[in-house]
């Protein structure tokens, strides 16, 4: 076996980490899953524990019976950790940005790994992942914080960047551009003057700001107030499944990834 693609990294995770993302994809992307027999799912770069992999697989079978959820790690020792994990439709193996599958998946998700590589390295990580997913795939790239609370992650189809998410517990930040720390390495440095990204979190600082009367029924009805009023001036999706209350109300909102990309 050629030696995978990547570097070790951090292995940092935990039990319900990414629950917030895996609750979008089984909403948003249920329906490509369904679509096919037995669709594939990369899990890549899991860390130190099989977990975040194995709610993954749990919930996606909720809503795709016949999903296959495939566990990848470029460090071997916590490949070994995973292994005794495996059921009938969950594996995990060796690997790295190369992806040691034997069909193209239909949905990768990569969570909290290119946040350590560079700015550079992770545009380039970006084309290589989407040109290894099947017709109509998705790659699902995101950062949360340590427990999960706080997410951003970005949608992308063969062809590029589609979708970015916002996404956070109704106690974990003041306001909403409390989530910039947790943009995703092609943003990150993004997130100045100028630059759409800033403009888009200013707004929505102003936007939960009008709307704080609103917290009088709660943080939830705030959120719901400010993302509607954002939606006067940005391209928020407001129909399911991107938007809509049903899903504004989770403390979520999509938008098309051009309203925030990067000028150059
Ligand atoms: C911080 S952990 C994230 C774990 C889990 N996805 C989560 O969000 O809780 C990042 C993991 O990605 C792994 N990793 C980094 N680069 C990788 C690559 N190119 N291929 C596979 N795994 C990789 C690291 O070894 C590390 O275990």
């Amino acid at each position: 076996m050629n030696k995978p693609v990547g570097a070790i990294t951090r292995g940092t995770t935990a039990h319900n980490r990414l629950r917030r993302c895996d609750r979008w994809i089984a909403a948003v992307h249920g329906r490509r899953l369904r679509a096919v027999d037995r669709p594939l799912v990369v899990d890549l770069g899991y860390g130190a524990s099989h977990v975040t992999t194995l709610e993954l697989f749990t919930r996606l079978r909720r809503v795709s019976p016949g999903v296959e959820v495939v566990g990848i790690e470029i460090d071997p020792a916590r490949v070994a950790v995973a292994k005794p994990y495996e059921r009938e439709g969950l594996s995990f193996r060796l690997g790295g940005f190369e992806l040691p599958v034997s069909r193209p998946p239909v949905l990768i998700r990569a969570f909290n790994v290119l946040r350590q590589y560079a700015e550079a390295e992770a545009w380039h990580y970006w084309d290589v992942l989407r040109g290894r997913l099947a017709p109509y795939g998705v790659l699902v790239e995101g950062t949360s914080s340590e427990n999960g609370r706080r997410a951003v992650w970005v949608g992308l189809s063969s062809r590029g960047p589609e979708t970015i998410t916002f996404s956070a517990r109704f106690d974990a930040f003041e306001r909403p551009s409390d989530l910039a720390d947790r943009l995703p390495k092609t943003l990150i440095h993004r997130n100045v003057p100028g630059e759409r990204i800033h403009t888009f979190l200013r707004d929505f600082d102003h936007a939960w700001a009008v709307s704080a009367p609103y917290g009088v029924h709660g943080a939830r009805q705030r959120w719901l107030a400010a993302v509607q009023a954002l939606a006067g001036t940005w391209p928020v999706p407001t129909r399911p499944p991107l938007g809509g209350a049903a899903r504004w109300r989770l403390g979520e909102v999509t938008l098309p990834w051009p309203a925030v990309s990067p000028r150059d």
